[in-house]
């Protein structure tokens, strides 16, 4: 071949190439090998370059979806997405051969191993998401080799170990998602070069040490979520510069009381949860001048003095948490404002008169051990029951049960065994209580599952079959909680019970879709004492849909049983939709077994009273449920009070 016809062919080449682009072939082999190992060569098939302009799989809403780069006459892949198809095994090394990617989202699906160290090739990245799938390991420090990251996800994952210093080298990234992945540790120091910080999840993680102090540098912070962690107080005053906050959640934590005074500039909060973490003081009256603030969840605390007349003045609050402090004196009476939805002030020494406009519609409210005088109560039930609970008159009346049965977030039902479940079907709005027809018990509900897709719901239900048991009709509705469930039996024969508490797992689906990696974990409590912790239904059940049945012993001495249902923070929050977490229960049988205990005051006919009083969350270990119980006997004329439980520590 002459020179010329040589050059002619090299010529004739690159027109053809130059009109049309090609991509680079080691990332064509690169991906057939991955779609091939991923099983999608049905919605990947490559019979044209995988770089053509207007193929389907490059539309804005494909998924999955493949873009690329074009220039002069090579193309490179700059987007992964494969989104949410349940695609598996362990991240494949061709990965790794498309160098140029900007984009890669494998999101939502059941990748497992371990993420490889050859991440770190991959140094044009921008934003990548491994975010809830099945992988595990070390979380790499070659992740610190992608610079130019604006958002990281790996949440909802099975990492172990704690996060790598070398993320500090992150300095665009803008979103951090890493709640629920399974890290441990102390935030690294180096971490405070994350400046460009907008968006940090980072709940449901076994964090330790103090709440770092430099998190206040984070300017840029919109939204922050720590909760469920075993992070110590107290909350950095540095937090006080987060001016642009607009979503901020932490709960859960140790040690040390904090104050509230951070609080004076963030005035651009719409979500403000700071709820089990040893806040301790008065309540600030200018919160009541943030103009956006939604929602305040302060409860679990330890918060005193009275609730400040200011808080008259929220424009846009609707769910207002003040529940299980130390908060007393009265409710200002115009504190259902505007725009109110919910009203938690339980289980504080309030007393006085309910508020004005309680009645409104749409409102729920619960004042549930508080000493708010019942009588102007419409709901004449609640009333009632609110009056047993000071040690009023109407438990008195009835002769002392020995059980109690109920079929939470169902309807009557009786067992095969023949016991009689009572009705538990009421909607319960954000804060409510409830009480049985023959004051037999009563449940409090607190909590707002923020950004459900399905709205306000507090109770599950399935039409699939239960197994590991003959009452499969028992499980498939159950009573679910964002914050506290609590249920007490009342006018009950002092003595030895036996608590019998029904679960089945019947929301999150233990498939092996991405929808199976969800965890649910919660906190029981019975008569103070935690009897339960971290607790996993589908661990212990062995999977969704099955019935588990957890018995516990325990006294009653002051005619009433409380057995609260506490989420601490911990599970994930969004699988497989949002809002997916805390306390679930399915049915609670309680029934005397002997008359051991407490016999000698049996006779007396006394009466429980409940006044609320909260100690704070010692890393979740002591948490709210610590309640006086007086009682007095009816016999007594001088209405003799003594007390007989204090709070416990669990
Ligand atoms: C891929 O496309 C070729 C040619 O259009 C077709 O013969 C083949 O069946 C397709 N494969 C799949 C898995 O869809
Ligand atoms: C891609 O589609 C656009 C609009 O539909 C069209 O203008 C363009 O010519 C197409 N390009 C190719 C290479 O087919
Ligand atoms: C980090 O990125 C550079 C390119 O920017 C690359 O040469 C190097 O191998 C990468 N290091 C690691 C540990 O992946
Ligand atoms: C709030 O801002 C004012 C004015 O910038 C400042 O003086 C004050 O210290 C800030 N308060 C807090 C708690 O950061
Ligand atoms: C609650 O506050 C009162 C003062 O109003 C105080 O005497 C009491 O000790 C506090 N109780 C707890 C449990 O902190
Ligand atoms: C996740 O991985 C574990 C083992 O590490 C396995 O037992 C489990 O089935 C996996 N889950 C799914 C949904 O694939
Ligand atoms: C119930 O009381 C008995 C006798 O006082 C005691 O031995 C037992 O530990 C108590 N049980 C619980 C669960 O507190």
């Amino acid at each position: 071949m002459g020179v010329l016809s040589f050059s002619f062919f090299v010529f004739c080449m690159v027109e053809i190439a130059a009109a049309q682009p090609v991509t680079d072939p080691n990332e064509v082999m690169a991906l057939n090998k991955m779609v091939d190992y991923w099983n999608l060569r049905a919605k990947l098939n490559f019979t044209t370059d995988p770089c053509t302009q207007n193929a389907t799989w490059a539309s804005e809403n494909a998924n999955p979806r493949i873009t690329c780069h074009c220039n002069g006459n090579t193309c490179h892949v700059t987007n992964v997405k494969i989104y949410a198809l349940d695609i598996s095994g362990e991240i494949p090394k061709e990965l790794f051969v498309l160098k140029e990617l900007i984009d890669l989202n494998l999101g939502q699906n059941v990748l497992s191993g371990p993420i490889p160290a050859e991440i770190g090739q991959l140094s044009n990245m921008q934003y990548l998401s491994f975010g809830i799938n099945n992988l595990t390991g070390p979380v790499p420090p070659e992740l610190g080799n992608l610079t130019k990251l604006i958002s990281l996800s790996f949440g909802s994952n099975n990492f172990h170990g704690p996060l790598p210093s070398e993320l500090g080298t992150l300095t665009s990234l803008q979103q951090l998602y890493i709640d629920s992945s399974g890290v441990s540790g102390p935030f690294p120091v180096e971490l405070s070069n994350l400046r460009s910080l907008q968006t940090l999840w980072a709940s449901d993680n076994l964090f330790t040490g103090k709440l770092p102090e430099f998190f206040g540098t984070f300017t840029n912070l919109k939204t922050m979520r720590l909760q469920g962690t075993m992070l110590e107080g107290p909350i950095p005053s540095s937090y006080g510069a987060l001016t642009k906050l607009e979503d901020l959640r932490i709960g859960d934590l140790s040690e040390e009381d904090s104050s509230l005074k951070f609080l004076d500039n963030l005035t651009s909060l719409s979500i403000l949860s700071l709820r089990n973490c040893r806040v301790a003081g008065q309540l600030p009256e200018q919160l009541s001048a943030f103009p956006y603030l939604k929602l305040l969840d302060l409860s679990f605390n330890r918060l005193t003095g009275q609730i400040p007349i200011s808080f008259q003045d929220f424009t846009s609050v609707q769910y207002l948490y003040l529940g299980s402090n130390n908060l007393s004196g009265e409710l200002p009476p115009n504190i259902i404002s505007l725009n109110l939805i919910a009203l938690d002030v339980s289980f504080n020494p309030i007393s006085g008169n309910l508020p004005q406009n309680f009645a409104k519609v749409g409102l729920s409210m619960n004042v549930i051990g508080t000493s708010i005088n019942p009588n102007s109560l419409l709901d004449r039930k609640a009333s009632g029951m609110l009056h047993c609970l000071l040690g009023n008159t109407k438990c008195t009346n009835k002769l002392p049960d020995t059980s109690f049965s109920i079929k939470c977030g169902g309807t009557t039902q009786v067992s095969a065994s023949g016991v009689r479940f009572d009705d538990d079907s009421e909607t319960l709005g954000a804060a409510s209580m409830y009480t049985s027809s023959d004051y037999q018990w009563t449940v409090s509900n607190t909590g707002n599952f923020i950004s459900n897709p399905n709205g306000p719901q507090y109770i599950a239900k399935t039409d699939s079959q239960i197994t590991e048991t003959l009452e499969s009709e028992l499980f498939k509705t159950a009573r679910i909680s964002p914050s506290s469930l609590r249920y007490y039996g009342l006018g009950l024969k002092n003595g030895k019970y036996s608590v019998e508490l029904h679960f089945a797992e019947i929301q999150m689906d233990g498939s092996q879709s991405w929808t199976g990696l969800g965890k649910r974990l919660f906190d029981v409590y019975i008569q103070g004492e935690r009897v339960l912790k971290d607790f996993n239904i589908q661990s212990e059940a062995g999977g969704s849909m099955r019935a588990l049945v957890k018995t516990f012993e325990a006294n009653v001495t002051n005619t009433i049983m409380d057995i609260h249902f506490f989420w601490a923070g911990r599970g994930t929050c969004c699988i497989p939709f949002q809002s997916t977490y805390g306390p679930l229960v399915s049915a609670i049988h309680v029934s005397q077994v002997s008359d051991g205990v407490g016999s000698s005051n049996r006779d007396k006919k006394h009466v429980g009273r409940l006044v609320g009083i909260a100690a704070g969350c010692v890393a979740g270990l002591v948490i709210a449920s610590s309640i006086f119980y007086l009682w007095w006997t009816k016999d007594s004329p001088a209405h003799k009070r003594v007390q007989t439980d204090s709070p416990r520590k669990g």
